[in-house]
């Protein structure tokens, strides 16, 4: 197993952990937020949301390399960012869907790494401390994401707008990024699903995993880690990075 051998002071402790690859997966377009740019390059508190991402799993010690998988028509910009990184930050175009586009960055990332990140580049309120938490959280499970308890009563809306009964939010999660898996383990589920036609409609990695019978678990990040979906969203983030200041906490 790969282990780390470059960490100064916290050799000694760290020694034993295995390498991890991150891929940022960044090629969406953003409709819902409708902004001129892909979402992933969108500002907030004077950083592009990749931008931010990046600068948390740059500042991950367990994350040997990064992968950046972005709008084929957007490269240059990406790979600017990417240049200013201190770990190594391969950009490569996506897919037509999320999922292809985590395809694509696995394909990218380097085969020997024990652990595999999957995070979404419009969850900008990514830290180190989230990063190694979830990865601490697959013990001797194939993988673990961050998630949080459902904390609003549930309703099932019918077309038209009239609710048709309310679901108990009992035991429902909702899934989160980063997400950390055996990285062969993802790799063959990806395959699997890839091979049964289903991969397209997977909305997170871990669903691609449960599917194959693999354990996965939740591990709750301790902070707030909203996705920017709406411009609502992004209002609310960059109120949430501007009190935290201008780097990554935790
Ligand atoms: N994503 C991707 N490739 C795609 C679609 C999405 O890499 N073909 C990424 C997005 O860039 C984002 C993450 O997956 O970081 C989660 O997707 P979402 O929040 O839905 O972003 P978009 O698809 O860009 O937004 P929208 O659905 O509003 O168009
Ligand atoms: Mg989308």
């Amino acid at each position: 197993m790969d282990t780390i051998g470059h960490m100064g002071p916290d050799i000694h402790r760290e020694v034993s952990i295995p390498y991890s690859g991150a891929i940022i997966v960044a090629a969406g377009s953003g409709a819902r937020l409708g902004a001129d740019v892909p979402k992933a390059l969108v500002e907030a508190a004077g950083r592009s949301l990749v931008s931010w991402c990046l600068a948390a799993f740059d500042a991950s010690p367990r994350v040997a390399s990064i992968v950046i998988v972005a709008p084929s028509g957007h490269l240059p910009a990406f790979r600017a960012l990417a240049a200013a990184a201190a770990t190594p930050v391969a950009v490569v175009p996506g897919g037509a869907t999320r999922a292809d586009s985590v395809a694509c960055g696995l394909e990218a990332l380097a085969p020997a790494l024990h652990h595999v990140l999957v995070h979404d580049a419009a969850r900008p309120l990514v830290t180190p401390a989230m990063v190694a938490a979830v990865l601490d959280g697959i013990g001797d499970a194939a993988g673990a994401i961050l998630a949080a308890p459902l904390a609003d009563t549930l309703k099932r809306v019918a077309p038209g707008g009239l609710i048709a009964d309310s679901p108990s939010r009992e035991g429902l999660w909702g899934a989160q990024t980063p997400q950390a898996f055996v990285a062969d383990a993802l790799r063959d589920a990806v395959a699997t699903a890839r091979a049964h036609g289903r991969l397209g409609a997977a909305t997170d990695c871990s669903s691609l995993m449960e599917a194959v019978g693999r354990t996965v678990r939740v591990v709750d990040p301790g902070a707030p880690n909203l996705k920017v979906t709406t411009t609502t969203d992004l209002a609310l983030v960059e109120a949430l990075l501007s009190v935290r200041g201008r780097g990554p906490v935790g």
